[in-house]
């Protein structure tokens, strides 16, 4: 059988990303980041449209150049159709369908969410076989998304449990804004937390049914404390950055972790895996590798260069569907909010 190309574009928020993955092996994967949103303190749809329209040519571009291949030789193209940013994800849906037609390959639209599970499959190289086996059950954390998943088939997704509020990592931007930190805030509080007492400040923990998250409760009791602490001590953010930085990051991962335990001791499901931005944070990390130990669970981190937003999770995406034929038409639209 000849080799199977396909080429990833995703643009669903704030980067704009082309993958190239070879038989599942990756070849290249090359992210072009937009720093005008960091002046806003978010990212401003119209603003995230614009810098998509100036990067996706130059991106794609250089993830064939990097990949070593002609756009002549891909096998079909994969695109993130949604959820995310209409205008975002209509630069990406766009350009994919356009040179799909004009190359007269098939398409494939791949779901966000889907893709940042199935990064776990990416091969680095041949030998690259430490993959998941299912069913197992992902964490997806991400700054729009904290849902559990019980992946029982690459398409085949359950979601046992999600947040119904803010995402984990939107109350971990919200809290660091409060703290005067530039946006995304979730590095920052990384980095100040490796340095800090996690057990110096306590916040309200949400009492949420099953396995559902709430984060919105943890937000603003941060907000009240550290006004009222600051009544007392007006600096009281600036001498207590470190600390303020590892209670709330320690606050998220107890959140998260508990009912991922739950979840995994009600299933049985022994293989855990974390995706998502926030899965880059290293006190979640920490406690994954932790729990591996305490309950005896194989644990599957990411890469960093693919826990935030990048192709070549929607490449591979696209590479499983490729080998079950199944593609899209060329006037599927793109979607905000999608139930998949
Ligand atoms: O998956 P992602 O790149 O995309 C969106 O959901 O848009 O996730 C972005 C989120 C942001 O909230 C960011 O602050 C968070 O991931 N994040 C982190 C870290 N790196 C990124 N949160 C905590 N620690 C980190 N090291």
């Amino acid at each position: 059988m000849n080799n199977i190309y396909i080429l990833g574009i995703e643009s669903s928020c704030d980067d704009t990303s082309a993958a190239v993955i070879k038989d599942g092996i990756i070849l290249s994967n090359v992210t072009a980041s937009q720093s005008v949103h960091e002046e806003y303190g978010g990212v401003v749809p119209e603003l995230a449209s614009r810098a998509h329209q100036q990067n996706i040519v130059p991106v794609v571009h250089m993830a064939l150049k990097k990949a070593g291949i002609s756009k002549e030789q891909i096998s079909a193209i994969a695109f993130t159709r949604g959820p995310g940013l209409l205008g975002s994800l209509l630069v990406g849906v766009s350009f994919a369908k356009g040179l799909a037609l004009s190359l007269g390959i098939p398409l494939i639209d791949v779901n966000h969410l889907n893709a940042h599970v199935l990064a776990h499959f990416i091969k680095e190289n041949e030998d690259d076989n430490d993959k998941p086996k299912f069913p197992f059950l992902c964490l997806l954390v991400s700054g729009g998304n904290s849902q559990i998943i019980k992946v029982n088939a690459y398409n085949d997704m359950q979601i046992l449990g999600q947040t119904i509020d803010d995402a984990a990592g939107e109350a971990i931007d919200k809290c660091a804004k409060v703290m005067g930190l530039p946006y995304p805030g979730g590095p920052h509080i990384d980095r100040l937390a490796r340095k800090g007492n996690p057990q110096a400040f306590k916040f309200a923990k949400p009492n949420i049914k099953g396995y559902d998250y709430s984060f919105s409760g943890l937000k603003t009791s941060f907000l009240y404390s550290v006004n009222e602490w600051k009544m007392n001590e007006p600096d009281f953010v600036n001498n207590h950055l470190e600390d303020l930085a590892a209670s709330i990051e320690k606050t998220v991962v107890d959140i998260l972790m508990k009912k991922l335990l739950k979840a995994a001791k009600d299933t049985g499901i022994k293989q855990v895996a974390v995706a998502g931005g926030v899965s880059a944070n290293n006190g979640l990390r920490n406690a994954f590798r932790d729990y591996a130990r305490r309950y005896k669970w194989k644990i599957f981190i990411p890469k960093f260069s693919f826990t935030t937003d990048n192709a070549a999770m929607v490449a591979i995406n696209g590479y499983f569907k490729f080998l079950d034929k199944d593609f899209c038409d060329v006037d599927l639209p793109a979607y905000a909010r999608m139930e998949k």
